[in-house]
């Protein structure tokens, strides 16, 4: 009877977890275009995942435009993968699904557009949050200032809209349609894996206590190659710094208070993905105490990329006797 009352009372919390989940509002967005197969797996991942999903990509390939704006315009030749035909309207929308749109103009524009005209059109209210990539391409140190994903992720938390960006080493240019008529493809294989993999970040970070992210801060996050990272649950989320800085005193973790840089992170054999904790105004690094914020959410997901494994760990392997450490 008791074992009853506690299994209900389990499935009665999971619901509601699940509910607070699904009314999570979320623009996404990116720099590659609104017709990549990247930013459509990442639809159909938070769809899938109960979230409140609305698409505002920019109509065209618009990689390495940084924060760059502009009004958007008529169409003067087609969106990319021919998505749209030349001459069509400076915004629009698939009219089966409505919610994925294009801006023809910058990322910065189609994030704007996404917060300020279709967010109050579907959700009512602004949104809860923005989604930018997964980039095709990493993203890391001072490539950061040229990235449009990161870009149109600084846009929304200035815009009061906490936000992330992430970054994918694998994957190239192609249509959506590839994840249905390659599906084994690398391409599209990669764009399942990134995908989900941001849907772990997304729901420890969605699911913590409001504010989401502190004022004016967002998120760079990278993953590395799926060549050797074959599905979403290989990779281990790193908080990182963007820029090397040997002079400053980062939050302490790991043994340190000195966070690796993303670029290391990234480029280490182990499937780690990095974590910069950013100032949308400088697209820089922040203070200890916000890095601490951020830790303090995602603990539960993230890990150290030491390879040597902490003494802690050591002593724990010889009480349970499962060998000898050289
Ligand atoms: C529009 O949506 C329909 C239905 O989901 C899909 O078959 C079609 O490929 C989409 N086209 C674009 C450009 O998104």
């Amino acid at each position: 009877m008791i074992f009853q009352t506690a299994a209900v009372f389990a499935a009665l919390v999971c619901l509601v977890r699940v509910s607070a989940q699904s009314s999570k509002k979320i623009v996404l967005t990116n720099d590659d275009g609104w017709a990549v197969a990247q930013i459509r797996a990442q639809n159909d991942a938070l769809k899938a995942a109960g979230y409140n999903v609305v698409l505002s990509g920019p109509a065209v390939d618009k990689s390495g435009t940084g924060s760059s704006s502009t009004t958007p315009t008529k169409l003067s030749g087609p969106c990319e993968f021919n998505s749209c035909p030349s001459g069509s309207p400076a915004t629009g929308f698939n009219a089966s699904d409505t919610r994925l749109n294009y801006v023809n103009a910058f990322p910065v524009d189609a994030a704007r557009f996404g917060i300020q005209t279709l967010a109050p059109q579907f959700f009512g209210s602004k949104p809860d949050f923005v989604v930018s990539g997964p980039n095709i391409g990493n993203n890391l140190g001072s490539t950061v200032l040229i990235s449009g994903t990161v870009g149109a992720a600084s846009e929304a938390a200035k815009e009061g809209i906490p936000s992330v960006a992430f970054s994918a080493a694998t994957g190239g240019q192609v249509s959506y349609t590839t994840l249905t008529s390659s599906p084994a493809s690398t391409n599209s294989k990669a764009a399942l894996i990134y995908a989900a993999a941001s849907v772990r970040l997304l729901d420890v970070l969605l699911a913590s206590s409001a504010p989401i992210l502190p004022s004016g801060i967002s998120l760079n996050v990278n993953f590395p190659s799926t060549s050797s990272c074959t599905s979403a649950s290989a990779f281990k989320f790193v908080l990182t710094r963007i820029n090397s800085n040997s002079g400053a005193t980062d939050v302490q973790t790991c043994g340190t208070t000195h966070l690796p840089t993303e670029s290391s992170v990234v480029a280490k054999s182990g499937c780690f993905a990095s974590v910069s904790v950013f100032d949308a105004s400088t697209k820089g690094d922040v203070s200890a105490a916000t890095q601490a914020v951020v830790l303090g959410k995602l603990s539960s997901i993230l890990a150290c990329s030491s390879d040597a494994m902490t003494s802690g760990a050591r002593r724990q392997f010889r009480v349970l006797g499962l060998g000898n450490l050289q």
